[in-house]
């Protein structure tokens, strides 16, 4: 049988990877195979690729190296990881994926949705995902959250103006997916957006 790919879309420090974390620990307790994985990376070659996008000193690097290189770390760890995984039957859980792209590259950067939607479709041929998770938190609620603390790779170099723009980005594409996009609500506790997170992939019959 094949598995469902699940993927998780949110602004920096919106809570992704403690969620995915989260997700997963429960999961195993009731016994579901799934994979946990990321985008940029997931495999050997594509972490190798992240390495490059955001390595802090590689200022020069131009906006459209920099979409082709999420495309080519996507269509690296699809083949590698997130297929052979679906394939086995697998509830594949990716921390970004395509929505980024489009979030960050096409919007963001302001390099258009279109030719950002088109590089990937050559990425991905036909890997959608059957659900994607946004966790709906403004970057300006998550700068609170986080005091302010950053890691300071080369994204996040690009300052809360862009990082707005991002959040702007993701809310347009939960309007234009409404079927595959559902916006999680991450304002409260972290136990409560885990519960949230399984009410919904019941609701979207991901998992029983
Ligand atoms: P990461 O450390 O995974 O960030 P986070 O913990 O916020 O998920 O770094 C990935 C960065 O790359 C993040 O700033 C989002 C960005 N990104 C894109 O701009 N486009 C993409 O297609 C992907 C997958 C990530």
């Amino acid at each position: 049988m094949k598995g469902r790919f699940v993927t998780f879309e949110g602004c920096e420090g919106c809570g992704k990877s403690t969620q995915i974390k989260l997700l997963s620990a429960w999961l195993s307790q009731r016994g579901i195979p799934h994979i946990v994985t990321r985008e940029p990376g997931g495999s050997d070659i594509a972490e190798q690729i992240r390495t490059i996008i955001l390595n802090g000193k590689n200022t020069a690097m131009c906006d459209e190296c920099e979409a082709l290189l999420y495309a080519a770390a996507r269509a690296q760890h699809l083949r590698e990881i997130v297929a052979p995984a679906l394939d086995a039957g697998k509830l594949v859980l990716c921390d970004r994926y395509v929505d980024s792209s489009l979030a960050y590259q096409g919007y963001a950067r302001g390099l258009g949705m279109e030719f950002v939607e088109g590089i990937n479709s050559f990425a991905m041929k036909d890997f959608r995902p059957d659900l994607t998770l946004f966790l709906d938190l403004s970057p300006d609620a998550a700068f609170e959250r986080k005091h302010g603390a950053d890691r300071g790779d080369r994204m996040e170099q690009l300052g809360l103006a862009f990082h707005r723009k991002v959040y702007q980005g993701y809310l347009k594409l939960a309007e234009a997916y409404p079927d595959r996009i559902a916006k999680v609500d991450c304002s409260g506790p972290r136990e409560q957006t885990r519960q949230n997170i399984t009410d919904i992939l019941k609701e979207r019959k991901i998992i029983d």
